[in-house]
Order: structure tokens, then sequence, then C-alpha cells
């Protein structure tokens, strides 16, 4: 699974950031993808189950380079507004859809907005989920702006980061950039799943927003 990667042998002690990509799958997937994969990294795709059809042959290209999928529910609702029955429903469906392409279900789950009240967490808890937050929000869906995402991004990213950003087109220019910039300065791009490995792991039912850094990989 490494063999993308531009270093001959991954390095675990290379500080990691995690760049995560919500409210796709789109068309922008596959340029963020060939960004990635110039640029030696891998990245998480938190999809939406009912846009999931329309895109095989990008989920199919998605699980290729070594990304990951994530959950981000059926259709974006406020599931701390939702009974636990419907949370279920809409993290399920999209299990099943994403399976289908993939042959499992994800490992993840991003709720929509990021609210994890209600009976989000006991419902994450109960699927043996942790919800997957981020500790950098590029706001990149309200300024549409290149150059803010990559600024944002550049001039806060540290080890550990989980890093939001969404399927769009100016987000994947942005990528563009994003990805050769933050190698260069020694970062490892990888998925959520790979970063929670590294470090140890992540409970069900409880918020993940950023991995504390290991003593070795501080600067
Ligand atoms: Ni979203």
């Amino acid at each position: 699974m490494f063999k993308k990667m531009n270093n001959e042998v991954p390095d675990e002690q290379k500080p990691m950031i995690a760049l995560t990509f919500d409210d796709g799958p789109t068309r922008n997937d596959r340029r963020i993808l060939a960004a990635l994969e110039r640029a030696g990294g891998r990245a998480t795709f938190f999809m939406l189950g009912k846009k999931v059809e329309r895109y095989g042959s990008t989920i199919e290209r998605i699980m290729a380079d070594g990304c990951e999928i994530g959950n981000h529910s059926w259709d974006h609702p406020r599931l701390d507004r939702l009974p636990a029955e419907e949370i279920r429903d809409q993290i399920g469906r999209t299990n099943d859809v994403i399976s289908r392409f993939t042959g499992q279900a994800p490992a993840l789950v991003r709720p929509p907005y990021g609210e994890t009240g209600g009976s989000v967490l006991p419902v994450f808890a109960e699927m043996g989920y942790p919800a997957v937050l981020w500790s950098i929000d590029t706001l990149d869906w309200k300024t549409k702006n290149t150059v803010n995402t990559l600024a944002v991004v550049l001039h806060h990213a540290s080890d550990g980061d989980i890093i939001l950003m969404h399927s769009m087109l100016v987000t994947a220019v942005a990528v563009e950039l994003m990805a050769p910039a933050l190698v260069r300065r020694g970062f490892r791009l990888v998925t959520v799943s790979e970063l929670l490995a590294a470090r140890g792991g992540m409970a069900p039912g409880r918020e993940l927003i950023k991995l504390p850094p290991r003593p070795a990989a501080a600067r």
C-alpha cells in the first residue's frame, strides 16, 4: 500500500497530517487524487451515501490509490436532531452503498457539521465508531478561494492535524500546491486511519479532533 509514496521507505518518525475531503464524491475528486499521487501522499474522503452510486469508478480509483473512504451520512442532515433509529439508518445505508464498491464498510464516520450532540455519540459508540472531527477548518466551502484555503493550511499545519476541506474545484486547485508544499516541509500525508494507527487508536463514541504528536516527531 506504500508503493505510491515517493519516499523509498515510509518514515514513521516524520510528522503526519491527514487531509480530508467532505461531501463528495464529486467530479473534482480525480483532480485531488492526481495531485496527491504526484506528491506521494494519501487522504480521506468522507462521502454522502446518496452520491456514491454515480461515482463508482472514482471510488475504485480512491481505493486503488491507497486513500480512505469515510462515511459522512446519507444526505447530510443534522444527526444530532434525529432519533437514534434514523442516525443508524443514515450511517447504515451509506455503509451499504460504499461496501458495494469497496467490499467493506468504511472504518470511519464524520457527522455532518461536526454535530455530535443528541444521540450521535451513543449511536456511534454502539456501531463501533469514533466521531472524526478536525483540528483545522479551512472554511473552503465558505470562502471558495483557492489562495485562502492554501494559506490556512500552510500557516497552521502541524503534526497530527486533521484538516477539513471539501471536494470542490477551488479546493482541488489548492491541493495541487498544498500537497507538494507539505511534503517538502517533511510531512507525511496519511489517511485518518493511518494517523490513528500510528498514534494509538481511538475509542468508539469519542470525538477525534487531533492526535497528540509523537515526542520524537516534535519540532
Ligand atoms: Ni459535510
